[in-house]
């Protein structure tokens, strides 16, 4: 596999950085995935978009330009001759003595690689479990940070009980999945899904399957739900870069419906891998 770091593709074995990039010691960095599904990037503008903000953010200048970068992420699909998978990049602020201060010339750290996996999935048509744990994150969810031991904890926790995934909560509420965003289908019809903010992630792929709701006209509310509201919904799924449209049919020790994949999910995950595809 080849990796794209700081300039030139190299094979696996070289691609190393200094155990003084910011990324390793302060989880210093940002981070982007997007996903390929035959041969082709996913949602690209969206995630380009996100990187960009991210970024900004922290105060990381990009190191190279947005058209660059997605010109890197199809060299690497061609490279590695990817069919499935996702493409992962990660800018971390760069290399420097440990100190929590640091220089405003330092030159970022720029890493990207190709995963070869599975993306449309059996998941997808029989749905998942998860878990309901409280979210210990920071209070900037919004920035696709590196610090993710939150998550690895949780998915890890999750996995131990027998759980798929894991949904978050805070104050009762669902904020969002681990590495996901989380939706509920009520008795109604209406597709719900907590607005972008703060204290979640703006998923690209939520963004996507919104916009395809709305033309499709669907019933849409953008708005927080509570823990109460997901276990009695009609239907559940989450979305990701990874997982496009998965469905959710258990929440914690709720069965939701009858326990299989609803029809508005299915749907959407019909017209999302349409469109994908
Ligand atoms: N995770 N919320 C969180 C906390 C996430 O980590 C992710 C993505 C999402 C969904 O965002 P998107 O649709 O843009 O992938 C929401 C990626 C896939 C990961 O960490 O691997």
């Amino acid at each position: 596999r080849q990796i794209y770091l700081n300039g030139s593709y190299v094979p696996e074995a070289q691609a190393l950085l200094p155990i003084f990039d910011r990324g390793f010691l302060f989880a210093d960095g940002i981070y982007e995935v997007c996903a390929v599904i035959d041969r082709r990037l996913v949602d690209v503008d969206l995630h380009m978009k996100r990187l960009v903000r991210s970024v900004g953010e922290i105060g990381i200048a990009l190191p190279v330009a947005s058209a660059e970068v997605v010109e890197i992420m199809k060299e690497l699909v061609r490279r590695n001759r990817l069919v499935e998978g996702v493409v992962y990049m990660q800018v971390t602020r760069g290399s420097a003595e440990r100190d929590f201060h640091y220089a405003d010339d330092l030159k970022p750290n720029f890493v990207a690689f190709t995963q070869d996996r599975k993306i449309v999935t059996p998941k997808l048509s029989t749905g998942i479990s998860v878990d309901l744990q409280p979210d210990i994150r920071w209070q900037r969810r919004d920035i696709k940070s590196v610090m993710l031991l939150a998550q690895v904890l949780a998915k890890h926790e999750a996995g131990k009980k027998g759980f798929n995934d894991v949904w978050m909560v805070e104050d009762g509420f669902i904020t969002e999945g681990a590495s996901s965003s989380a939706f509920i289908v009520t008795k109604d019809g209406r597709i719900v899904s907590r607005a972008n903010s703060q204290a979640i992630l703006p998923g690209c792929t939520r963004l996507a399957v919104l916009r395809l709701a709305e033309e499709t006209g669907l019933l849409l509310d953008e708005r927080p739900f509570t823990v109460e509201q997901a276990q009695d919904a009609s239907e559940a799924f989450l979305t990701s870069a990874s997982s496009t449209v998965t469905p959710v049919v258990r929440i914690g020790e709720c069965v939701i419906g009858d326990g299989k994949p609803g029809p508005l999910t299915r749907r959407l995950q019909a017209i999302y891998l349409d469109q994908a595809m």
